[in-house]
């Protein structure tokens, strides 16, 4: 489990963020992670497939962060994440809870593609995580929502199955993150786009599960005729 394993794939790695930054900082330590750290990366086996990382778009100062699993092929093309197929309904979802994807933070557990689209393994995740964890350090969300289970299991340091994750609130860090030295916020772990076009008779759970961080979020639906 990837709780039970020393930050020592972080050794060289700057610190965890221990504040919230202005901005501008803010901005400017996600590139020297991105660009110092991430872009050259060789830490797992991944690499020598990749076309490119794939880091992270969205506001710096985002009170919200969509965390999914991996790169897939239109990413490894691209350079962002969530852009194929799975990426397109995301921004439908985001879109449907009155954001867009500039207002908010979208990532990965791990920045280069599986090949074959397969899921990563534990040791692919838990020898990325460090940059995610330093991206979060920096992100400082109010909520973070995990796409499927591989996201979830990381961030939640958990293997319960998803469709019994999903649908509640749970305070990040977990206790076997504790010592990371993370900020809180709460997390609500829903299922990931890809399998919603797959089984798309899950997509209520999922809008309700979304419909809470609005609630947490104080994001409103329109009401119909308003202006
Ligand atoms: N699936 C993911 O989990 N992430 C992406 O960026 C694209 C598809």
């Amino acid at each position: 489990m990837l709780s039970d394993l020393p930050d020592d794939a972080a050794a060289e790695l700057p610190p965890l963020v221990a504040e919230e930054l202005p901005r501008e900082r803010a901005v400017a330590a996600l590139a020297l992670l991105n660009e110092g750290h991430v872009r050259g990366c060789t830490r797992c086996e991944l690499h020598a497939g990749r076309t490119q990382t794939v880091f992270g778009v969205g506001d710096s100062r985002a009170e919200l962060v969509f965390v999914g699993e991996g790169p897939g092929a239109d990413e490894d093309r691209t350079g962002e994440p969530f852009v194929g197929r799975a990426g397109q309904l995301l921004t439908k979802m985001i879109a449907a809870m009155t954001l867009t994807r500039e207002r908010v933070y979208i990532a990965n557990v791990v920045k280069c593609r599986p090949p074959g689209n397969r899921t990563p393994t534990e040791p692919e995740m838990t020898s990325c995580a460090p940059f995610l964890f330093r991206q979060l350090a920096i992100l400082r969300p109010k909520v973070i929502v995990t796409l499927g289970a591989p996201a979830a299991h990381t961030l939640l340091a958990t293997t319960t199955p998803i469709g019994r994750l999903r649908g509640q609130f749970y305070d990040f860090p977990p206790p076997p993150l504790a010592s990371l030295g993370l900020p809180g916020c709460r997390l609500m772990p829903t299922f990931h786009p890809a399998y919603l076009l797959r089984a798309p008779q899950e997509k209520a759970k999922t809008w309700d599960d979304l419909k809470q961080v609005m609630g947490a979020l104080d994001l409103r639906l329109p009401t119909a005729g308003a202006e």
